[in-house]
């Protein structure tokens, strides 16, 4: 069957033609009661009227019942909307806010990424710029400090030439304030029906909390377009494209196809809370969750991410609130040097989200693949266990504070 988009002509409003049918059925009556076999149908026997009847010699003159049949269907088919071209449907455009911050910062000015991060982030802003033609969109460029260039405007044309002049001489600090330009783009968006988007633009967040850019956001959707270096350069060719949302932060990002979920985290994002202990899926201290499951993230590679969603341990706290496995971790001393403890705690929020009471054998069976070299395991099964009861449903107690167990 043919796409719709193919059909060279077709109808707006095709439920206009259905009328169409009225204006058919009375022509035909008219006809009908115009007919002189009709007419003296009911009064001469059909045997002696069809001999009765003289055939008026036929006349191609038009009778006002066809005009106005004909003007009929010509406003009626008009009414329809007949295009050759297909109006999309306005869910398919994107006519979302879109507030789009670039950082000005002077390591955007590196040419590490041809012809230079700064550059490269207005190729990427341009195109999209384009593809949304007729959308409402905005310009912030931040540093140390974050600037309104461009409030929302449908006209791309405007916010060219400003976009065209940035630099990081233009900035009164240097810095990577990108919470700042997230509050101001929101305070931008405020005042829009519907919520919008805020994009960053970037060669890195500057080491901002993700649950920060997000609380900073409101309502907003928020995501990041990196224009950092691949890490390899020997290796710059044949980069995927991927777009995750960890912790609650879209980004979209290119790759090496080698490269691993953990490394893409620590190094390109900044989430160094999550660590590599062995790089061989041993230790468990790299375990984030994608998709609502745990994973040992030296053993996933970014791109197996693509399209997903990712939690660390940066992004388990919400509001300024610890998760109850953290609270109880740390108030039952479930930690040493802590090197485990991101690892440990992520596995124990899965394995409560599997067993929400889980017995001590459970727990020991649920943290397996997670090594603490510190050998606390006594005070982190009896963590889990005290994050259970906090988690049950009504449980208004908070953690309890065991005294803290020796040995495993
Ligand atoms: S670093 Fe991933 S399991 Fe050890
Ligand atoms: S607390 Fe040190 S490795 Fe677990």
């Amino acid at each position: 069957m043919p796409d719709v988009a193919t059909i060279p002509l077709h109808f707006l409003r095709p439920w206009w033609l259905l009328a169409l049918l009225p204006v058919a059925a009375v022509v035909l009556l008219v006809h009908r009661r115009e007919s002189i076999a009709a007419r003296w149908g009911g009064v001469i026997a059909p045997h002696l009227l069809k001999n009765l009847i003289i055939a008026p010699t036929r006349s191609w003159g038009i009778s006002p019942v066809h005009l106005v049949a004909a003007g009929l269907m010509l406003g009626i088919v008009a009414l329809a909307g007949p295009t050759w071209r297909r109006e999309l449907p306005p869910f398919v455009e994107d006519k979302a806010p879109l507030m789009i911050a670039l950082a000005v910062s002077a390591s955007m000015g590196q040419t590490d990424v041809a012809p230079s991060r700064l550059e490269r982030g207005r190729q990427k802003i341009r195109d999209l710029l384009a593809a949304r033609a007729g959308a409402q969109s905005g310009l912030i460029a931040y540093a140390g400090t974050a600037h309104l260039v461009m409030p929302l405007t449908d006209d791309r044309a405007v916010i060219e030439p400003f976009l065209a002049a940035l630099a990081p001489g233009l900035m009164p600090s240097d810095g990577k304030n990108a919470a700042g330009a997230v509050a101001l783009a929101a305070q931008s968006l405020a005042a829009e029906p519907v919520a919008g988007t805020i994009l960053l633009v970037a060669d890195d967040l500057g080491g901002a909390d993700g649950a920060a850019l997000r609380q900073a956001a409101g309502r907003n959707n928020i995501a990041m377009l990196s224009v950092s270096p691949p890490q390899d350069e020997g290796n710059a060719a044949g980069l995927d494209a991927v777009r995750v949302t960890v912790d609650g932060v879209q980004y979209v990002d290119e790759v090496e196809p080698r490269t691993l979920l953990v490394y893409y985290l620590r190094e390109r994002l900044g989430k160094t809370g999550t660590v590599v202990g062995c790089d061989t899926s041993n230790c468990g201290a790299c375990t984030v969750h994608l998709n609502g499951q745990s994973v040992k993230s030296c053993s996933v590679l970014a791109v197996q991410a693509d399209g997903g969603e990712v939690t660390t341990i940066e992004g388990l706290a919400r509001d300024g609130q610890l998760h109850p496995v953290q609270k109880a971790f740390n108030e039952c001393h479930a930690l040493q040097c802590g090197f485990c403890t991101p690892g440990m705690i992520m596995q124990s929020v899965d394995l409560l989200g599997d067993n929400p009471d889980p017995d001590e054998h459970e727990v020991r069976e649920g943290i397996e693949g997670n090594l603490c070299r510190c050998t606390g395991y006594q005070n982190i099964v009896r963590a889990v266990q005290s994050a259970a009861q906090a988690m049950k449903p009504g449980a208004t107690a908070p953690v309890e504070n065991p005294a803290p167990v020796a040995g495993s």
